[in-house]
């Protein structure tokens, strides 16, 4: 019987320490779980609020259909808010040209126009000052890839095209007299 006693508590010593071991284990299982998913959590929240900036500054956007959207504006100063576009080659670009002054574009029009490689922007410059009836774009131009028409303050106006070979490429308001403040680079990769 003394036996059979003794026997029956060494068993449930046994059992004692099985059941600390298994509560040892689950608890440090537990330990590292949550504290891996703390550190998901905290990569996720900083990824959202990375990009929130960027959508907040960003005038150049790849839309859900591959179209790249550019905002490009200006004032009753002579300045484009873009220096510098980047795409890639193929791509097609929707860009927006927004005036956002109040004079009239006989005084301070704005355009945007996009030269081939190798168009030296003074050189273009000077032969669209002389195309007022047109726009100040001269007729029949082999010089331009894209362009916009002539705006006046508080007016917006859209063009498309495709982004032609990978290169850089100039881009000015053609307004006489504006090419040497209004430029920009358009960057294709
Ligand atoms: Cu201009």
């Amino acid at each position: 019987m003394g036996k059979q006693y003794l026997s029956a508590t060494q068993k449930n010593e046994k059992m004692k320490h099985i059941l600390t071991a298994i509560v040892c284990i689950t608890l440090l299982v537990s330990c590292g779980k949550s504290k891996e998913e703390k550190v998901i959590k905290k990569t996720k929240t900083t990824t959202v609020k990375k990009s929130k900036v960027v959508a907040k500054k960003e005038m150049v956007v790849v839309d859900a259909d591959g179209i790249v959207n550019v905002t490009m504006i200006t004032s009753d100063r002579m300045k484009f808010n873009l220096k510098k576009i980047t795409v890639k080659a193929g791509q097609k670009i929707k860009l927006t040209l927004t005036h956002t002054g109040k004079l009239d574009k006989r005084v301070m029009g704005h355009n945007v126009v996009f030269l081939k490689q190798g168009v030296k922007t003074s050189a273009f410059g000077s032969k669209a000052a002389a195309a007022k009836e047109n726009d100040y774009i001269p007729e029949g131009t082999t010089a331009v890839i894209a362009y916009t028409k002539m705006l006046g303050g508080g007016e917006t106006t859209t063009i498309e095209f495709i982004a032609p070979a990978a290169g850089t490429y100039d881009y000015i308001c053609s307004f006489p007299g504006h090419y040497g403040m209004m430029k920009g680079k358009l960057i294709v990769e």
